[in-house]
């Protein structure tokens, strides 16, 4: 199924202009209701048109105002890795990010988004910023499986209820399983937060909104293999619509077998505006995907112009023999149309009468000659204004030119955390070595000292005297940018994260391993601590 999906995916992206939208006002069931889902995925900071070699698409502005003209019966969700373009953010396009999300914020605020999936990228700059951004646009930003590393608690809510025309509906947020050695795996540790599994997570969360909602919309963050797969575990009738992200791609709609559940690709870059549809049936469990009705009702209506022509048609032969052939060999055919007619009409009485509901998508693309929203054509202009300010002020240091300054750097600022220091063992390392007599061993002097061989940091014996013991900038990251202006952050500011321990703390086999929430209140302490 997925190798199929992809290839559909990398045409229609390829292609460019979106599939028409199929026609599903006469494929309602009888007595549903209708609502409209608008989506985004995947946008990454993106603002204005894309400067894509062909077609000019996107902006904020153009999105703004579409989703405006359809009016306030419509659920707008993000799909995830909305605010920024990376998830790690060099210190110079730091204020850039800041002031590109606080107009996504914004943009979310006045186009009443009801619900954000949190993408790895969204976490570039820490969980309390991006609680602030919810805070900004009155959006809940949503995800069921990030919990905090530390406590095991959930990062945020796995989902909520709105209503529209009547219909409560269930969104659910999901973000990617990231692992260890995955790059980005870093902007999870950074934020402090680990994925659990996308599935279990997903069923918990359908099965509490499922208990307060008409229809669950899942918002999957977790890319198109991964959503498939989730969902196609699901017990039926639990998610009605996923909208999927992680990808920078775009795909057509795709139901899991027995119509269990539905998903769709939100497109990247804010390029287009994804509509999908769900004619809500009161009771119904499952979907069916309006496009297939509708090509079957196509179908139906060829076959019928079909036996038609060939009952008008003549024979076409004056010789009898040739003329009755020819009458036999049509009558025939006409059965044989009759009877593919009566068995797609079976198929179609399934779909029509299996108590589902009916699910279809669109894409919208955001052409440049569409109109934009004034208002948040202002904006987009003030903020443009501001990048130039804050782009134009003094460069943050380029991390190729961080250096260990040795606790010497540190001291004047932080007496206090000096004095707790001093009475760990981390400041007792070097003694250690004039001790064991090492001084001169590179075998044991990296990890006795402080940034040994790292760039910017003592590279050999001589000149070691400011980096003995393990300092300050071991478990902070080099600090001569930091200590010549403080608003510069350091690598690990409050959290210092186990992988910076165990760079040292390597367990020899014949050794406990190392047991970080046990170790780390025996080297920070009063003095020394939030
Ligand atoms: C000129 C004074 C000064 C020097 C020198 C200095 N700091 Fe700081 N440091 C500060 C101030 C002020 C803050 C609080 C900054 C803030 O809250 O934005 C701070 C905050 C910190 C924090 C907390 C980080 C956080 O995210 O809140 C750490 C850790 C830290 N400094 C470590 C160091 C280390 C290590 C050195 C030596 C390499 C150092 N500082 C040198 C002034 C200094
Ligand atoms: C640059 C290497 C390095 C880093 C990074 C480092 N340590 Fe250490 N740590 C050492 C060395 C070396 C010693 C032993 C010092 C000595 O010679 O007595 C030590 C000792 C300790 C001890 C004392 C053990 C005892 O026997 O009492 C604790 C606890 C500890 N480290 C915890 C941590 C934690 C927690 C972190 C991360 C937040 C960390 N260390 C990061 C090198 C390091
Ligand atoms: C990979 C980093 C690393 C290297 C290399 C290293 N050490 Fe250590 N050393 C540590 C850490 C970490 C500890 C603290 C162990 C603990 O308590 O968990 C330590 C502790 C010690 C201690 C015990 C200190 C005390 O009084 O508690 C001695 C002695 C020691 N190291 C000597 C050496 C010698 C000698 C060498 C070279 C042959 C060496 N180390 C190489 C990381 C290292
Ligand atoms: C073994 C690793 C380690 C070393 C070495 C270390 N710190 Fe820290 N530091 C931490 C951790 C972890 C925290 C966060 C503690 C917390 O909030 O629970 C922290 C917090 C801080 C803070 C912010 C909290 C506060 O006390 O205001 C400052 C400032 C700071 N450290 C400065 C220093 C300075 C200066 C040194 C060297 C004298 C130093 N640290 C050495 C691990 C370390």
């Amino acid at each position: 199924v997925t190798a199929r999906l992809r290839a559909v995916s990398i045409l229609w992206l390829a292609g460019c202009p979106a599939p028409a939208r199929t026609s599903i006002s006469d494929a309602g069931t009888p007595g549903s209701t209708r609502i409209e889902i608008l989506a985004t995925g995947d946008v990454g900071s993106d603002t204005d048109v894309c400067g894509c070699k062909s077609k000019q698409l996107g902006g904020l502005a153009r999105r703004a105002k579409l989703v405006k003209d359809r009016g306030a019966g419509a659920l707008v969700v993000d799909a995830g890795d909305l605010f920024f373009r990376t998830w790690s953010i060099a210190p110079r396009y730091e204020a850039q990010a800041r002031v590109t999300a606080e107009l996504h914020a914004d943009a979310l605020r006045r186009m009443r988004a009801a619900a954000v999936a949190v993408g790895e990228r969204d976490l570039a700059l820490g969980v309390p910023y991006l609680r602030s951004m919810s805070a900004r646009s009155g959006v809940p930003f949503l995800s069921a499986n990030l919990v905090f590393t530390k406590s095991g608690t959930a990062a945020f809510d796995a989902f909520t209820i709105v209503e529209r025309n009547g219909v409560r509906i269930g969104v659910i947020g999901a973000s990617p399983e990231i692992g260890p050695k995955a790059q980005a795996f870093l902007a999870y540790e950074r934020a402090g937060v680990t994925a659990q599994p996308v599935a279990a997570a997903l069923e918990k969360a359908a099965k509490e909104a499922r208990a307060k909602a008409d229809v669950v919309v899942a918002l999957l963050h977790v890319g198109q293999d991964p959503a498939a797969e989730a969902l196609g575990k699901l017990p039926p009738g639990l998610v009605d619509l996923a909208i999927v992200g992680h990808e920078r791609t775009t795909s057509r709609l795709a139901v899991a077998p027995e119509g269990r559940a539905a998903w769709v690709h939100a497109g990247a870059r804010g390029k287009w505006l994804l509509s999908a549809s769900i004619d809500v049936a009161k009771g119904a469990k499952g979907v069916i995907d309006a496009t297939a009705v509708a090509a079957e009702r196509k179908t139906i209506a060829s076959i019928d112009e079909r036996i038609a022509a060939y009952r008008t048609a003549d024979a076409g032969a004056s010789d009898p023999a040739t003329a009755a052939k020819v009458g036999a060999e049509r009558i025939a055919t006409i059965e044989r149309l009759e009877k593919r007619k009566r068995t797609i009409e079976a198929e179609l009485a399934v779909l029509r009468t299996d108590g589902k509901h009916l699910v279809a998508a669109e894409l919208i693309e955001l052409l440049p000659e569409l109109p934009e929203d004034p208002e948040m054509a202002e904006r987009y202009a003030a903020y443009r204004a501001r990048l130039f300010e804050v782009n134009s002020g003094e460069p943050p240091p380029d991390r190729a030119e961080l250096e260990y300054t040795g606790n010497d750097g540190c001291k004047a600022c932080h007496p206090k955390e000096l004095a707790q220091w001093k009475t760990t063992k981390h400041a007792k390392a070097w003694d250690t070595m004039i001790r064991t007599r090492q001084v001169g061993n590179l075998d044991c002097v990296p990890c006795h000292v402080t940034g040994f061989d790292r760039r910017g940091g003592p590279q050999g014996i001589r000149g070691l005297e400011r980096f003995v013991d393990v300092g300050c900038e071991s478990c902070h990251g080099p600090g001569s940018a930091h200590a010549r202006n403080p608003k510069v952050p350091l690598d690990y500011g409050l959290d210092v994260p186990e992988r910076v321990c165990a760079e040292c703390h390597r367990a020899a086999e014949d050794q406990k391993p190392f047991d970080y929430e046990e170790r780390l209140p025996r080297v920070i302490g009063p003095g020394h601590r939030r």
